[in-house]
């Protein structure tokens, strides 16, 4: 028969603090599609907040279930789709999220300003990344990741000064 192929409508990557999941659910509802956060949807699958996980199984182990997670709904999620900050660091993450563009997918790199987004990530809580010198940790990230996230994404919203309503507007017009 004939098959189906189900896709995201929207793939949201960035740092930290990025405000990946305020301007998705903002793009998600804008769209009338569902929206749905990686983290979320991992927190649902283990039945733990991440930082519990982080520190019960560490990085890897939660590296493995993101990526797990992350291939399955980028086969059949059919909505935006918010990924937590390390993931596309990923090469399996990276390798779908290539096979999801040549299938005619957006990945969106939200590109925050990094103060901003820094005073955000600390702001938030709850991210065993920054554990330890907040500030420090999310630049050191910010400088392994950025160029990452500029090559995998095919959509580039610089969000600085915007509120998630308008970096929400930015993002559709690149939809
Ligand atoms: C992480 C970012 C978090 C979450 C986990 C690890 C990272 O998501 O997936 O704490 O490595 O940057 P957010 O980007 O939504 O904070």
């Amino acid at each position: 028969g004939e098959s189906h192929v189900i896709l995201p409508y929207a793939v949201i990557i960035g740092m930290m603090g990025a405000g990946k999941t305020r301007v998705g659910k903002e793009v998600a509802h804008m769209l009338g599609l569902p929206f749905a956060d990686a983290d979320v949807e991992i927190e649902r699958e283990v039945g733990m907040k991440i930082p519990a996980y982080f520190e019960r199984f560490g990085e890897p182990a939660f590296r493995e279930v993101e990526r797990d997670l992350i291939l399955d709904m980028l086969e059949d999620f059919d909505g935006v789709f918010s990924l937590g900050g390390g993931a596309p660091m990923t090469p399996a993450v990276q390798k779908a999220l290539a096979l999801y563009i040549e299938r005619g997918g957006k990945v969106v790199y939200l590109m925050a300003d990094p103060a901003e987004a820094m005073e955000r990530a600390n702001r938030g809580g709850g991210r065993p990344m920054l554990n330890g010198d907040a500030d420090a940790r999310w630049k050191k990230l910010y400088k392994e990741r950025d160029p990452v996230f500029q090559r995998v994404a095919n959509a580039h919203v610089r969000t600085r000064g915007l509120t998630p309503q308008m970096a929400a507007r930015k993002v559709m017009d690149m939809l």
